[in-house]
């Protein structure tokens, strides 16, 4: 076969070349694996062994030579193809609408709580959820090597040991009280951590909002009215309220709030235990060991405290049964929020 021959051969078929498709017939004649350079290749035993390696090299010379051409052609085609495309945009069809994300149904009920505790004068505060021992038992009056401690099942940091992810949010009244002097409101959400058993009650990570406000002569009667006007605003004007005594070693005296239940206003079904009521947070006036701790002169303040936990109200506030609704991001769920 004539090199010379075959390589004008090529360039006028390259030359009638017009799609991509007709292309790939062009390489599959020259280049594929029965195609005429493979004869060419594996026609070099047979050639008389003077001439064997010339005609070797240009071989392999004319191989790579139209490797390249068919390359180039296919990039011309390629850059004529898109060229074509973009004629056939259509600017008048309408576009893909994007859907708005919403705001999380926990992250709703954390920005409903705080608004109404700044309404009435809170400032919001934020801490870490790695702590010191410290802050979340010591300094709250909960003694180390204490029953106490049991409620408040830890996970401890291992490497660290005395670092924790911490169990409540009542460790920002250690620290914010340890920063500043009264007066004092503040009103702390965040995540808080508890090696309990997943179930449709429990997590391991869920939300608290922790509220305090130091001050003169703070009395209960000030925990009572400030509760009475969030559980208003938050279920509604009718919703009743109940103190239980209850003890937290960090209040004094403590007391567990309910509030009549919303499902049943207070006749008792199934969602309130037949009880009437649905307890919704813990609270008390501040222990005065806190004070001592975070270094505040004896008797010199008193304040109250509260936590709750926010998925709690949100699942009383909107009819929600699992917790583990909050976390699974299933958008059947989340968007009817
Ligand atoms: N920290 C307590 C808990 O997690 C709640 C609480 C906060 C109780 C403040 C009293 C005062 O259970």
């Amino acid at each position: 076969m004539d090199l010379e021959h075959l390589q004008t051969e090529i360039e006028t078929d390259l030359n009638s070349v017009v799609s991509l498709a007709a292309l790939e017939e062009v390489r599959i004649k020259y280049l594929g694996r029965k195609g005429l350079v493979a004869e060419l290749t594996s026609s070099i035993p047979q050639v008389a062994p003077e001439t064997r390696g010339i005609f070797g090299q240009k071989v392999n010379a004319l191989k790579n030579k139209i490797f390249s051409l068919i390359g180039e052609k296919e990039k011309f085609l390629q850059a004529q193809e898109n060229i074509e495309k973009q004629n056939d945009l259509d600017i008048g069809l309408p576009g893909i609408a994007l859907e708005l994300g919403g705001i999380h149904p926990i992250t709703q009920t954390i920005n409903e709580i705080c608004r109404i505790f700044q309404n009435m004068g809170f400032s919001v505060v934020e801490g870490p959820e790695v702590e010191t021992e410290y802050n979340n038992f010591t300094g709250l009056n909960i003694p180390l090597e204490h029953p106490s401690r049991d409620a408040f099942d830890t996970f401890y940091l291992k490497k660290y040991e005395k670092l924790l992810l911490r169990s409540h949010t009542s460790p920002v009244q250690v620290r914010t009280m340890q920063a500043h002097t009264p007066p004092l409101a503040i009103i702390v959400p965040g995540r808080v951590y508890r090696p309990d058993a997943v179930d449709a009650s429990h997590l391991f990570m869920f939300h608290q909002i922790e509220g305090f406000l130091v001050g003169k002569n703070i009395k209960f009667s000030d925990l009572k009215g400030s509760l009475e006007i969030f559980a208003k605003n938050i279920f509604g004007p009718k919703i009743k309220m109940r103190f239980r005594p209850h003890f937290f070693p960090f209040t004094e005296p403590s007391v567990e709030v309910d509030i009549s239940c919303i499902i049943c206003q207070g006749q008792g079904c199934s969602v309130c235990g037949r009880k009437g009521w649905l307890e919704i947070l813990g609270a008390g006036l501040i222990h005065p060991n806190v004070f001592k701790h975070v270094g505040y002169p004896s008797g010199k303040y008193s304040g109250f405290a509260f936590g709750m936990g926010i998925e709690r109200i949100a699942m009383l506030k909107y009819g929600i049964n699992d917790i583990r609704l909050f976390f699974e991001n299933d958008l059947r769920f989340l968007k009817q929020f």
